[in-house]
């Protein structure tokens, strides 16, 4: 088999290196070209980067050289991952997709536009049609496709069946965030962080709000219809390195009997086959345990491979209010390995392969 080829901005940071270290030995994709910042262009990417996976960079990715973030060097790739700082990837993205390149990106511009799929694979894959109007709305020859925040991809696994089952009135979530949501260079200080929590990410609790209506919402003709539940959210940063945790509150319309019947919602909840047939799809997109002191970042956060989530501490707090805690792991379920998810149900559903 023809592998794919794709190429890859912002390689460099954080979330550029787990795409790296994810598309090495990928068994579909072939990782051809890598960018970062205009003042690494040109430099070797083992010389550009400041490694921190905990697997060994391959010879033949430390040797490539970085290419400046312009479609006229990805010409050759059927699609392009984007692990970009919001700040430039609107401008990039849309110059990209103009040229008729496809991107599957991970920053915030268009997340919530009518036109752009907002994809957790696994719950929401037949809104990928959505970026077939981008060629009337936006005159692109390619198209824009996003991954969501990290930990609204956490909360809406989490929620999934619970919608589906019993129906959602309200959801109240809590996050503690750990340090590498906040990237690499330009992350949060040390002085800042240690023997401390803090109460505040810009911009969080609002993506945390909106973002789960669109991906939890149904394709009615060529839109979305949002999911009908509220959102309240409070987001904070906490000393932890990898693995977002989250304390959900929710309200059904239906009263589940007992945390039983919750825990059997997630356990047995019917996720569409052909999706875990991807090859970066973990067998249990939710795992449940039942220990009263789970999940927990370190011990959690590598289920699946990182693209599980961790569901723990389930409490029917009165009639149609439950609580539990969701962990998963923000780099890879809550940034690339959705990423590289997406681009295979892409691969798959347009006959890349
Ligand atoms: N960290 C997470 O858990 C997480 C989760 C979900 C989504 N995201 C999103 O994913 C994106 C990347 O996050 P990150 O944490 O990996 O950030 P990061 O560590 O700061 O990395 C940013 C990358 O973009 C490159 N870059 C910076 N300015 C550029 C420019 N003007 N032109 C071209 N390339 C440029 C950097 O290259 P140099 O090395 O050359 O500077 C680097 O490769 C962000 O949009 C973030 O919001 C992050």
């Amino acid at each position: 088999m023809d592998k794919v080829k794709v190429g890859l901005l912002g390689s460099t940071g954080l979330v550029g290196q787990v795409f790296v270290k994810l598309l090495d030995k990928h068994p579909w994709f072939s990782l051809e070209v890598l960018s970062a910042s205009p003042g690494n262009a040109g430099r070797k990417y083992g010389d550009a980067v400041h490694w921190i996976m905990d697997t060994p960079l391959s010879r033949e990715t430390s040797e490539k050289k970085l290419v400046p973030a312009e479609p006229e060097y990805f010409k050759d790739v059927d699609i392009v991952f984007s692990a970009l700082p919001s700040s430039v990837a609107g401008e990039v993205e849309a110059r990209f997709a103009r040229s008729g390149l496809v991107v599957v990106s991970n920053a915030r511009p268009f997340r919530l536009d009518p036109d752009v799929p907002l994809l957790i694979p696994e719950i929401n894959w037949d809104h990928i049609r959505l970026a077939e109007r981008q060629s009337g709305t936006r005159g692109y020859e390619g198209r824009i496709i996003k991954n969501p925040n990290c930990s609204t991809a956490i909360l809406s696994l989490s929620l999934k069946p619970l919608l589906d089952i019993f129906g959602l009135k309200r959801v109240t979530v809590t996050t503690l965030q750990a340090l590498s949501g906040a990237g690499y260079r330009g992350g949060v200080p040390s002085l800042d962080i240690l023997d401390n929590v803090l109460p505040y990410i810009k911009g969080e609790e609002e993506k945390l709000e909106s973002e789960p209506l669109k991906i939890l919402g149904r394709m009615s003709g060529s839109r979305v219809e949002p999911a009908g539940f509220k959102v309240n959210a409070t987001a904070t940063r906490v000393p932890t390195l990898h693995g977002h945790l989250e304390s959900v509150t929710v309200e059904t319309a239906e009263k589940p009997t007992g945390e039983e019947e919750l825990v059997e919602a997630w356990k047995d909840y019917r996720w569409p086959g052909e999706i875990k047939r991807l090859p970066t799809a973990p067998s249990d997109p939710v795992i449940v345990r039942a220990e009263d002191d789970r999940p927990q970042p370190r011990l959690d956060r590598d289920s699946g491979k990182g693209m599980s989530v961790v569901v723990g501490r389930v409490k029917i707090k009165e009639p149609g209010v439950a609580r539990y805690l969701v962990l998963g792991h923000n780099l890879v379920r809550g940034a690339a390995g959705n990423a590289v998810l997406i681009g295979e149900l892409y691969a798959k559903y347009y006959g890349l392969l």
